[in-house]
C-alpha cells in the first residue's frame, strides 16, 4: 500500500484529499503547515508528497529546498493556483516531479500521482540494480588472502578511479577479465558501459569494424551502418581481450585513436570523438613480441601506461584452499547442493599442484565434481589422475628427480617437498603437532609457523577438513 503525505493549509482541501486518496486504496497523513511537513518527512515513510505552494509561514518552494538540502527522496506533486504557473516551474526545477493547477480534477491529479509514483518505482529500481551490480564486481569478488594476491588488490583499489590505460598481463585464467570489470566499477565510468572485445575471437578482416563500426555499403555484406565498440564505449571503459593477437594493421589504426582520440567508421569520412577508458589484457609475452617485431613498440608503450601482472596460483597457494571454499559455495547454491568436503589428503594434493589452468582450471574441478559426487566428502581418488601424481607417498624419495633441460622452479619444488613432508608427518602423528615436529627434526613452535604461513590448514574452517 502506498502512503502519502499532504501538505496544505486549507482544512478543507486536506480532507478532500484524504477521503478521495483513501478511497483509491492510499494511506494518508496530513500537515497544514510546512514545518510539520517537512518534520514528517525527516521522520517517516513516504512515497510521496502532496504540497501546497501558497501557504503562509515556510511556503511550499520552501518545503522543496528543504527536503532537496536534507536529501530527503521522496517525490511529490505541487498543487499550485491558475495564475503562478511560473512558481510552478520553479517548483520543478528544485525536484518536484509534477504540478497540477487549482481548480483542479481529482481524477488528473489522481493520474499525476499515479505516474509519479511509477517513475519513482523504476528509479528505486534502477538505484537497487546499479547497486547489485557494483556489488557483484566488489573487491570482495576477489578471492585472495596470500600476499601477492593483497597487492593486487591494493594497486586496483590504488588506480581504479584514474583514466590511465592499463595492460593487465598475467596466464590464462588467472582473472584477467574479472580485475578489468572490477577496475570498471569502481571508477567514476561505472555507470556508462563496460564494452569488451576479444581481438582472437573475431577474424581479421571484422575487426576493424567491430572496433570503429562502418557506414552503409562501406563493404560487400554492409547493409546498413553500424556503430562500432569505441563509441559503444563512449564514456566508459573498452577491455580489449587478448590484445597480443591484433593483427599489425589494425595495431597501427588502434594506435591513432589512443593518441588522438578520435577515429572515422570504415568507408566513412566523419571523425568521431570518443572519450573511452582503455584496459587491455593478453597472456602472451608482449615486450618479447616488441623484440620479435610481432607487435609494434610505440603501441606497447602507449599501453602500457600501468602495468598489471597476475600471479599464477601455483604461486599463492594458501589461496587454493580459499578459493576452492568459495566456488564449492558459489555452485553448490546454484546447484541446490549441499557443499561437498574435502579429505586433509586431497587437500594436499590441490594445494600442491601446479594449476597450470589456475583459477578457471580450479573452478571448472570444483563443478565437475559437484556434478559427479554422491556423497559428500572429496577423496583423493575423486581427483582427475593429473593431480594425484603429487600425493605424499610418491615423492617422499626426492633422490629420482632429474633436471629437465626445461629447467625447473627451485623454490617451487622444494616447497612442495616441505609440503609434502609436513602433510606426512601430521598424517602420521594423526594431526599431533609436537609429534609431527619431532619427525620432521623441528621444534613444534617452528612447525605451527610454518603452517600458519602455508595457511594449508588453517584457512578452511574445521568441518571442510576431515
Ligand atoms: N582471485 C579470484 N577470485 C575469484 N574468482 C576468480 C579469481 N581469479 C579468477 N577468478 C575466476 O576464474 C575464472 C577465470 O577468470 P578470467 O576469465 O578473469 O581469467 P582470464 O585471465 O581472463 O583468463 P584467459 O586468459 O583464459 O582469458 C572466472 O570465472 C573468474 O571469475
Ligand atoms: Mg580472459
Amino acid at each position: 500500500m502506498h502512503r502519502i503525505l499532504v501538505i496544505d493549509d486549507e482544512e478543507s482541501i486536506r480532507e478532500l484529499l484524504k477521503d478521495f486518496l483513501v478511497s483509491k486504496g492510499i494511506e494518508v497523513v496530513t500537515a497544514s503547515d510546512g514545518e510539520s511537513g517537512i518534520n514528517l518527512l525527516k521522520e517517516e515513510k513516504f512515497d510521496l508528497f502532496l504540497l501546497d505552494l501558497m501557504m503562509p509561514g515556510m511556503s511550499g518552494l520552501d518545503v522543496l529546498q528543504e527536503a532537496a538540502s536534507e536529501k530527503i527522496n521522496v517525490t511529490s506533486v505541487v498543487i499550485t493556483a491558475h495564475a503562478t504557473v511560473q512558481t510552478a516551474v520553479e517548483a520543478m526545477r528544485l525536484g518536484a516531479f509534477d504540478y497540477i493547477t487549482k481548480p483542479f480534477n481529482l481524477e488528473e491529479l489522481y493520474i499525476a500521482i499515479k505516474r509519479a509514483l511509477d517513475v519513482s518505482r523504476l528509479q528505486a529500481e534502477n538505484i537497487r540494480l546499479k547497486k547489485e551490480l557494483k556489488k557483484k564486481f566488489n573487491f570482495r569478488k576477489i578471492i585472495g588472502k596470500s600476499e601477492l594476491m593483497q597487492e593486487v588488490i591494493k594497486f586496483i583499489e590504488k588506480i581504479a578511479d584514474t583514466d590511465s590505460t592499463i595492460l593487465i598481463t598475467g596466464e590464462s585464467g588467472t582473472g584477467k577479465e574479472l580485475v578489468a570489470k572490477t577496475i570498471h566499477y569502481h571508477s567514476s565510468r561505472s555507470r556508462k558501459p563496460f564494452v569488451p572485445l576479444n581481438c582472437a575471437a573475431i577474424p581479421k578482416d571484422i575487426l576493424e569494424s567491430e572496433l570503429f563500426g562502418h557506414e552503409k555499403g562501406a563493404f560487400t555484406g554492409a547493409v546498413s551502418a553500424r556503430i562500432g565498440r569505441f563509441e559503444l564505449a563512449n564514456n566508459g571503459t573498452l577491455f580489449l581481450d587478448e590484445i597480443g593477437d591484433l593483427a599489425p594493421s589494425l595495431q597501427v589504426k588502434l594506435l591513432r585513436v589512443l593518441q588522438e582520440r578520435e577515429f572515422e567508421k570504415v568507408g566513412g569520412i566523419k571523425t568521431i570523438k570518443v572519450d573511452v577508458r582503455i584496459i587491455a589484457a593478453t597472456n602472451k609475452d608482449l615486450e618479447k613480441a616488441v623484440t620479435e617485431e610481432k607487435f609494434r613498440e610505440d603501441l606497447f608503450y602507449r599501453l602500457n601506461v600501468i602495468p598489471l601482472t597476475l600471479p599464477p596460483l601455483r604461486k599463492m597457494k594458501e589461496d587454493v584452499p580459499l578459493l576452492l571454499e568459495h566456488f564449492i559455495s558459489e555452485i553448490s547454491k546454484k546447484k541446490r547442493r549441499e557443499p561437498l568436503k574435502i579429505s586433509r589428503e586431497a587437500m594436499n594434493c590441490l594445494v600442491n599442484y601446479r594449476w597450470p589452468g589456475n583459477v578457471r582450471e580450479l573452478e571448472n574441478l570444483v563443478e565437475r565434481l559437484i556434478i559427479m559426487k554422491d556423497d559428500e566428502i572429496i577423496t583423493v581418488n575423486d581427483l582427475p589422475e593429473r593431480l594425484h601424481n603429487k600425493t605424499p607417498l610418491n615423492t617422499a624419495s626426492i633422490k629420482g628427480h632429474v633436471l629437465s633441460s626445461k629447467g625447473v622452479d627451485l623454490n617451487l619444488m622444494l616447497d612442495e617437498i616441505e609440503n609434502n613432508m609436513i602433510f606426512q608427518a601430521l598424517e602420521i602423528s594423526r594431526g599431533v603437532k609436537s609429534k609431527a615436529a619431532h619427525l620432521l627434526g623441528l621444534n613444534r613452535t617452528t612447525l605451527i609457523e610454518k603452517l600458519k604461513k602455508k595457511a594449508i590448514e588453517f584457512n578452511l574452517p574445521e568441518n571442510k577438513i576431515q
